[in-house]
């Protein structure tokens, strides 16, 4: 892993935005300066070299990101080495695992926090301390809003989940153990000892879940250093990467290059289509849909669809596939894959290094054939997520059929409908419940605006008694997201979703529902007539809410083609400040 040396000109410059701050010797440098002196700064610091922030999301209630402290102190290592002036700030911190009622709708706030938080400081360019799944896109949506040199560097994933002589994977086998637990065939006490067993490593989750698919994506879109998405966590080559960028922002800021200058709408389709080779997490397009809003670059479901309708799946990862991301980097990691990918990535895009992605992976070498598969022998082919639209989702719904099953992808069934997640957990494992392997489970209000936050639910769990009887995987439909780590033929992100009258809000028990994945359909067979007289009948409020935060997401927050952003936060504002107070 080696990196240009970042150029430093002889002349540091006077035009930094720090420079606003620090430069002048009346009663405002002075201010400026002189409590920033209260932590041993000496003045040389403050002879116009580069500012860098260093936003960091450590947090002890996020355990993926409880590490960072010892992350940000390499990335100070290198800012300081190639001449600039390291300064570590906290935002909020959002942990998947505990915050309630789902991270989701907390990403938003991060993102607003990041934004203000570098446009009103004396920063010239930042570093973006990433890891658990909705860290990545709310850092990188609020750091595209101000369009400054940014660098991501991720926490890395942990080691390999090991229990009983086996590898098991964050997520994937806590869905697949809690299954078999339910089905007789895991005891409680086995379950619960599994729990030291799967996560026995600093670092995110090591499946391909939400936060290494983001580490991937962010690492094809050119905003890290090449193998920033899989070193893991604990690997002393981390802390040498997060060295190395800290070198490098200095450098960035010296050039001017601002993340407009790096990342184009050829960044995300080389994202999108990395996303789809490597299995990527079905929350990548939400993610993808906001930071393109913020960077005003046009991106649709359909980009997803048609970038990635080809792609075949290489990567061999928990949830589609075998393997974890220790595997992944020590097999090669993503420069070995974009390197597979041959003419489906577009080269010449540029990258935080000042070489394009068609150089830094040139000659990236894949050393484990079974982990990261040969371009003629693939996982699976043609693995992008698909966009299905139809009368039960005019605005789209989407699927990751490389985590479904095959006979599933096309398939009629009785729709079984629960109003909620209080209504599925209350009655899925009642025996009573009309419902057989052919049923297709519909769950609504678990969108955006009516749970509110979209949590990662939409994966239900299948009835007891069917999986007694053997049944692995059934159609699952609903306005809801569902983790990265999680598998299945899950039809997700229903748009319109029902808690503003999309039509996942008809469906009644018993209604036909036909989907049909190669044609791109989602539809419920009950005629317009019917479907107009239920409209008719359906309540007209939105969501109740206690206010404060939620009122506000609840009125903002755009639907998930349009990447749940808020409305008033969608653009590239800048990081100019006119007005100063003092
Ligand atoms: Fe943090 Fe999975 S819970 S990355
Ligand atoms: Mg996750």
């Amino acid at each position: 892993m080696t990196t240009k040396p970042p150029k430093i000109p002889e002349k540091i410059s006077d035009t930094l935005r720090s420079t606003a701050w620090f430069g002048s010797k009346d009663r405002n440098g002075f201010m400026h300066r002189s409590w920033m002196k209260n932590q041993g700064t000496p003045q040389r610091m403050f002879d116009g070299r580069p500012v860098i922030g260093i936003c960091n999301t450590w947090s002890e209630l996020t355990p993926c990101n409880a590490h960072f402290r010892q992350i940000a102190e390499a990335v100070k290592r290198g800012v300081l080495e190639a001449g600039g002036f390291p300064v570590e700030f906290p935002v909020m911190s959002l942990g998947e695992t505990l915050l309630r009622p789902t991270a989701m709708l907390f990403r938003n706030l991060v993102s607003m926090d990041v934004e203000e938080s570098i446009r009103a400081n004396p920063i010239d360019g930042v570093v973006l301390l990433c890891g658990c799944d909705k860290t990545a896109p709310a850092l990188v949506m609020g750091a595209a809003s101000c369009d400054i040199p940014t660098i991501v560097v991720s926490g890395g994933p942990m080691l390999n989940g090991k229990f009983r002589g086996q590898d098991i994977g964050s997520g994937t086998n806590l869905f697949s153990m809690s299954e078999d637990v339910r089905a007789g065939r895991m005891s409680v006490d086995d379950f619960v000892g599994a729990e030291s067993c799967m996560s026995r490593s600093a670092g995110h989750c090591m499946t391909m879940g939400t936060a290494s698919t983001m580490a991937s994506i962010i690492e094809a879109l050119g905003l890290s250093l090449p193998h920033n998405a899989a070193i893991p966590a604990v690997d002393a080559r981390r802390y040498e990467l997060a060295q190395n960028s800290g070198r490098e922002i200095v450098g960035m800021v010296h050039n001017g290059m601002r993340m407009s200058q790096l990342v184009d709408r050829r960044s995300f389709e080389n994202a999108v289509k990395v996303n789809a080779a490597i299995g990527g997490s079905t929350n990548a397009v939400i993610h993808m849909l906001a930071i393109a809003g913020r960077m005003d670059i046009s991106l649709s479901l359909d980009d997803f669809d048609e970038w990635g309708r080809n792609v075949p799946l290489l990567v061999d990862l928990m949830p589609s596939g075998r393997f974890l991301m220790e595997d992944f980097y020590y097999a090669g990691g993503l420069p070995a894959v974009m390197r597979e990918m041959g003419r489906m990535i577009l080269r010449d895009a540029k990258t935080v290094n000042g070489q394009t992605i068609g150089e830094n992976i040139a000659n990236a070498e894949c050393w484990n054939r079974e982990v990261i598969r040969p371009l003629d022998s693939p996982v699976q082919e043609a693995a992008g997520i698909s966009v299905l639209r139809g009368n039960l989702a005019p605005n789209g719904a989407i699927v990751k059929s490389s985590a479904a099953s095959e006979n599933l992808l096309k398939h009629r069934g009785k729709a079984v409908v629960f109003d909620g997640l209080e209504d599925l957990r209350a009655r899925i494992d009642d025996p009573e419940l009309d419902v057989d392997a052919n049923s297709i489970l519909v769950m609504r209000n678990v969108g955006l605006k009516g749970f509110p936050g979209m949590p990662e639910v939409g994966n239900m769990p299948l009835p007891t008694k069917l999986l007694e009887q053997g049944v692995r995987d059934m159609v699952r439909i609903s306005d809801a997201r569902m983790s990265g780590t999680a598998y299945g033929t899950v039809i997700l992100h229903v748009s319109p979703e029902a808690a503003v009258g999309g039509p996942l809000a008809l469906v009644k028990d018993g209604d036909m529902i036909e989907i049909d994945v190669k044609a791109r359909r989602i539809d419920l067979d009950v005629s317009e007539d019917i479907l107009a007289d239920r409209q008719a009948d359906l309540p007209k409020q939105l969501p109740h809410s206690t206010g404060g935060y939620e009122q506000l997401f609840i009125n903002h927050v755009l639907q998930p083609e349009k990447g749940a952003d808020f409305d008033f936060l969608v653009g590239r504002r800048g990081a100019k400040v006119s007005q100063n107070a003092h």
